[in-house]
């Protein structure tokens, strides 16, 4: 499938995802969520791909919302439309593994866009910042929400009301990204980083990754239990047996994905 405004790429059971509005430093057009959503069902149901790695150009993995083609809209026109809605949150119900490898901006819908994904790799030109304030709105893709939970109240607020940007040395510090990485790495080290993941037990890692995902749903209590459940769920598995046999014996593991 060829889609306009993304370049898909499978390096084994890894599927990278490069965001490619070059002329709007990718600018996210409605064509391309559209389109990141439609390239995320087909990854999620194509049986050979386990992680799916998102990024974008050296310059920017993502300016923001596309603000030419909005800046005319009325309250209908956003409201009543595919704006900013399932498109846009169709990361958020990936059972997959995403990462976000990020170089040079990501802002605005862009930040938001990369806090979606499970984690975010930065390369050490990454820029992060929620700048819609500057413009006379607001982040309207989970922005205020999701960057407190990774960085707490004060950053967040310091960031979403004068919409300063911070560099990746900042955004390692805070725990905004899980890593900084030189530019020229930035690719390689994600790609290897999602082909470690993807060596791993595919039901074992969607369990691992359902269960962190649940911290941010509910109470301590609650999520602990989870937890629980899907630790005595995975003696249900082969994976598990293989695992643990593998450690017994001195010898690597060969999980079969059940
Ligand atoms: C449309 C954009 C764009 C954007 C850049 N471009 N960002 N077009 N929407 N968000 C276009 C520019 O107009 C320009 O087009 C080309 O890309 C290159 O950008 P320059 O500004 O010339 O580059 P530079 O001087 O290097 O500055 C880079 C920048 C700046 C600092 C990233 O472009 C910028 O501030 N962009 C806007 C960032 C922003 O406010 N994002 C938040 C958007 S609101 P031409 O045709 O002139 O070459 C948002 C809300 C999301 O995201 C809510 C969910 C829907």
């Amino acid at each position: 499938h060829a889609f306009e405004t993304l370049l898909l790429e499978r390096h084994d059971a890894v599927a990278l995802v490069r965001l490619n509005r070059p002329k709007a430093l990718n600018a996210l057009s409605l064509e391309l969520t559209t389109e990141l959503s439609q390239a995320l069902d087909a990854l999620e149901r194509h049986p050979d791909i386990a992680v799916v790695v998102l990024t974008g150009s050296e310059k920017a993995f993502a300016a923001g919302a596309d603000i030419k083609s909005i800046k005319d809209c009325g309250f209908m026109d956003v409201y009543d439309s595919d704006l900013i809605s399932s498109t846009w949150e169709r990361l958020t119900t990936c059972r997959k593994p995403s990462i976000a490898a990020v170089a040079g901006y990501a802002l605005g819908g862009g930040c938001e866009i990369a806090m979606m994904c499970d984690f975010i790799l930065a390369a050490d030109t990454a820029r992060f910042g929620q700048p819609e304030i500057t413009i006379g709105t607001l982040p309207g893709a989970g922005g205020t929400q999701r960057l407190t939970r990774y960085v707490g109240k004060s950053k967040a607020m310091e960031m979403v009301l004068t919409g300063r940007m911070i560099d990746a040395v900042e955004a390692e510090r805070i725990g905004l990204v899980s890593r900084v990485i030189p530019a020229a790495e930035l690719e390689a080290e994600a790609l290897a980083t999602a082909k470690k993941i993807a060596s791993f037990s595919r039901p074992i890692v969607m369990m691992a990754k359902e269960a962190v995902h649940r911290a941010y749903e509910t109470t301590l209590a609650e999520g602990v239990r989870f937890e629980r459940r899907l630790f005595h769920a995975s003696f249900a598995t082969q994976d598990q047996k293989e695992g643990m046999a593998a450690f017994a014996e001195k010898r690597p593991p060969q999980f079969k994905n059940r």
